[in-house]
């Protein structure tokens, strides 16, 4: 499905408080100081399309060019450049005869292996498990941390406060959930008191999350966080220096952001996730539809 560049919601502008972006060529031309604001613009134009477009082009022009950047996922162990060597054990799942039980699972038999999943504490404390939601077969996969309150509660990923805003982010460059858009999440088991989840906990749910991703075969995924980045890519890495570069996993493009509860308390972060977005976004448009 085509990403739509008609109507772009003003009020997911407006959410991700994007307005100074827009504004800013013509506050530069004007000689007025271009500093990225998080006030809301006073006039939000009929067709932000056409501004939102404008800046596109103005982004990928300070996202280096993609064809230097690719970064395939390698084990934690392995050091390379801007990411430090893993302290501590690999995030690879262990049991390989349970990983080799799920990699052959359809649609309906993982959710509900995932469901009855006990393979680690997080089982324990959940009111349920959420594998996943939207097109299965998307062009673009959004990977997110875990489960939080309302997640756990309505078994589906990010339908509280920072899916509300992931709703705004997605909307920003043209994309709706559900609509050419598969979101899971790297745990599928509410953390207790919405922590980050454990190395070994994510390993457990991988064999899931590599078992969505071959069943959907999205063109590129998106690492909500460091621990999404970090389940895909295998390896320690820090959301401000992975930022802007395109990785691998098993030979689909993996771009990375921050995750919107992060946004949430840092919002003077929103426009680097935008930017992160339109990145993505040019990075889909070079790789073409699905053959
Ligand atoms: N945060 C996540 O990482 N995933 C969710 O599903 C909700 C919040």
């Amino acid at each position: 499905m085509a990403v739509r560049t008609s109507s772009w919601p003003e009020a997911a502008l407006r959410e991700m408080r994007l307005g100074p972006l827009w504004r800013l060529r013509a506050r530069a031309a004007a000689g007025a100081d271009a500093r990225l604001g998080p006030e809301v613009p006073e006039e939000v134009p009929a067709d932000v399309s056409e501004h939102v477009s404008e800046h596109v082009s103005e982004v990928a022009a300070i996202c280096p060019p993609t064809a230097s950047q690719v970064v395939p996922g390698r084990p934690l162990v392995q050091k390379s450049e801007g990411f430090a060597r893993s302290p501590s054990p690999s995030l690879q799942a262990r049991d390989d005869g349970r990983a080799n039980r799920i990699a052959i699972l359809g649609w309906e038999a993982l959710e509900e292996d995932i469901r009855a999943c006990r393979a680690c504490p997080l089982c324990e404390r959940r009111r349920q498990a959420v594998p996943g939601v939207g097109d299965r077969s998307a062009r673009w996969m959004l990977v997110g941390e875990g489960p939080g309150a309302e997640e756990d509660q309505r078994g589906e990923p990010f339908v509280g406060q920072a899916g509300r805003l992931l709703d705004s982010m997605l909307a920003t460059i043209g994309l709706a959930r559900g609509e050419d858009v598969y979101i899971a999440n790297a745990v599928k088991c509410r953390p207790p008191h919405n922590r980050t989840p454990e190395r070994s906990e994510i390993a457990s749910c991988l064999p899931y999350l590599e078992r969505q991703i071959a069943l959907v075969q999205p063109r590129l995924l998106v690492a909500l966080g460091r621990p999404a980045a970090q389940a895909l890519l295998q390896r320690e890495l820090a959301i401000t220096s992975a930022r802007g570069k395109r990785f691998e996993h098993n030979g689909v493009a993996v771009v990375v952001t921050y995750h919107p509860a992060y946004l949430l308390r840092n919002p003077q972060d929103k426009a680097k996730a935008w930017e992160d977005l339109c990145f993505a976004r040019r990075l889909m448009a070079e790789l073409g539809d699905r053959v």
